[in-house]
C-alpha cells in the first residue's frame, strides 16, 4: 500500500473508531437501567458482564461490519471474526464495568484498529467525562479536538501513579505487597478502576505513570497508542511491549525508574 493510501485508510478507521465509540458512549449513558445487574461473570464472582455490555459491543460490531465487513472484530464480551482485509478492530465496550454497575463515572468505550498487525487508531470515549481521546499512529494524541502531551517528569517521590487489581484474587493478593513496597516511594497511588482512562490519564497529564498486571488487549490497545502518540513511554518489563503480563506507561523521565522498580518487585508474577 502506498504511504497515502495507507493515510487515507488511517482516516476511514479513526472516523468509525469515533462514530462507534460515540454511539456507543451515548447508548450507555443515556439508556443505562436504574435496576441494572449482573448477566453474567467471567474470571472470577467479582468479574462482571452487564446486558449493556453485551447491548454496546453489538452495536459496535454492528457498525464496524457494516462499514467493513472484511476486517477481523476481537472483542471483550466474545465478538470474534477473522477478517481478510488487513484491518483488525480491539474492542472492550465497558472498560470499568464494575464502576458503571455501581453508577461511578470512571467507565469508557475503547476501540482500537490494528493494521496488519500494528495498533494503527485508538478511541477512548469517556461519556461521564464527555471527553474523547483518540490517537492516529504517527500523528500525535489528542483530547476533544485539542492536541495533548504527557506531565513534565517529576522525580519518583513526587509521581503519582495509577494502578489497577485483577479480578483473581491471588493475583490481588500479589498486587497488593508490590502497591505497599511502591506506596511510599511515590506522591500517592489512583485506582480509578478503568485501564483505558488510566492510559489516557497518563497521555494528558492527569497521572504520572501507571501500570497493572493482568490487561486485556482490549483494555489497553486503543489507550496504549493514545499514551505513546502523546510522548509518554509504554510498555512490560524491561524490552518488551505492553502486555498481559505487565502494562507499564509513563512520562519518559518516570518510566525507566518505574519499570526497574516493578522488575525488582516481580509485578508480573505471584
Ligand atoms: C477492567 C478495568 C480495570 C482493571 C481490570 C480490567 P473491564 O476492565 O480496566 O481498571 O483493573 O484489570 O479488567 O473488565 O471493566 O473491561
Amino acid at each position: 500500500m502506498t504511504d497515502r493510501t495507507t493515510e487515507q485508510l488511517k482516516d476511514e478507521l479513526l472516523a468509525l473508531a469515533l462514530e462507534a465509540a460515540a454511539k456507543a458512549g451515548e447508548l450507555l449513558r443515556d439508556g443505562r437501567p436504574a435496576d441494572l445487574g449482573v448477566a453474567a461473570t467471567k474470571s472470577s464472582s467479582i468479574d462482571v458482564v452487564t446486558e449493556m455490555d453485551l447491548a454496546a459491543e453489538k452495536l459496535i460490531t454492528g457498525l464496524i461490519a457494516q462499514a467493513r465487513p472484511r476486517d477481523g472484530i476481537l472483542g471483550e464480551e466474545g465478538a470474534s471474526v477473522t477478517g481478510t482485509s488487513g484491518v483488525r478492530w480491539v474492542v472492550d465496550p465497558i472498560d470499568g464495568t464494575v464502576n458503571y454497575l455501581y453508577g461511578r463515572p470512571e467507565w469508557s468505550v475503547s476501540v482500537a484498529a490494528e493494521l496488519d498487525g500494528e495498533r494503527v487508531v485508538g478511541v477512548v470515549e469517556v461519556p461521564t467525562r464527555r471527553e474523547t481521546s483518540h490517537a492516529v499512529l504517527g500523528r500525535g494524541a489528542y483530547l476533544n479536538g485539542e492536541r495533548i502531551a504527557h506531565r513534565p517528569s517529576p522525580p519518583m517521590a513526587e509521581a503519582l501513579i495509577g494502578t489497577g487489581f485483577n479480578y483473581v484474587r491471588t493475583v490481588r493478593t500479589a498486587q497488593a505487597e508490590v502497591a505497599r513496597v511502591l506506596l511510599p516511594q511515590v506522591r500517592d497511588i489512583r485506582r480509578a478502576g478503568s485501564a483505558a482512562i488510566d492510559l489516557c490519564d497518563v497521555a494528558c497529564g492527569r497521572l504520572d505513570g501507571y501500570y497493572e498486571r493482568g490487561l486485556h488487549p482490549w483494555d489497553l490497545a486503543a489507550g496504549d497508542l493514545i499514551a505513546r502518540e502523546a510522548g509518554a513511554l509504554t510498555g512490560s518489563r524491561p524490552g518488551e511491549p505492553p502486555s498481559y503480563d505487565l502494562t507499564v506507561a509513563a512520562s519518559p523521565g518516570v518510566f525507566g525508574p518505574l519499570q526497574r522498580l516493578l522488575d525488582e518487585l516481580g509485578a508480573w508474577h505471584d
